[in-house]
């Protein structure tokens, strides 16, 4: 059934973002698909993160995190955040931009999100962030991963 359970979820069509936060000296990211609005009032997103993320220790209640949804040409940004290099190598590419939570420039819109509740569930958890600030280009064309692979 687990096999059945994953070919159907391989047929979704999904939305890819990259999910950024620091705390002190420590700096993440990672691509997510697991990512949904929670509430208009307060806007409100969650997003499943893997217990065993490296960036999972670092957020908090409170702290402070990017969502940065890809648009169909940054592949390769998904690529990186997802690959087997992790940590500071992934901020390497010129588009992240560093404030008080990093961001990624060139995302299609960003939700910067301030962490309100963290569920932890199976292997994951989930981690509600209220929306604070957002920056959107407007544009309509986000980065797809559907069957393993993105849709360009
Ligand atoms: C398209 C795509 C979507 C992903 N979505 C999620 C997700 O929603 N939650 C999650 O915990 N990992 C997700 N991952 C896996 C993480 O990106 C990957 O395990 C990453 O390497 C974790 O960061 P780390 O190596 O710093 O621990 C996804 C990977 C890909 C390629």
């Amino acid at each position: 059934m687990k096999e059945k359970f994953l070919e159907i979820l391989r047929t979704t069509k999904q939305n890819v973002f990259v999910l950024a936060a620091e705390s002190g000296d420590q700096r993440h990211a990672m691509t997510v698909s697991s990512v949904f609005s929670v509430s208009l009032e307060p806007m409100s997103m969650a997003v499943s993160v893997n217990q065993s993320a490296s960036l999972h220790d670092i957020l908090t209640v409170d702290s402070k995190f990017s969502l940065n949804l890809l648009a169909s040409d940054q592949t390769e940004i998904a690529e990186i955040c997802s690959g087997s290099e992790e940590g500071q190598i992934r901020f390497e590419h010129s588009d992240w931009e560093f404030s008080e939570t990093p961001y990624l420039k060139s995302a299609q819109s960003i939700l910067f999100c301030i962490c309100r509740k963290i569920v932890p569930l199976y292997s994951h958890s989930l981690v509600i962030g209220e929306v604070q600030n957002l920056s959107h280009s407007g544009k309509m064309n986000p980065l797809i991963y559907q069957d393993g692979k993105y849709e360009t």
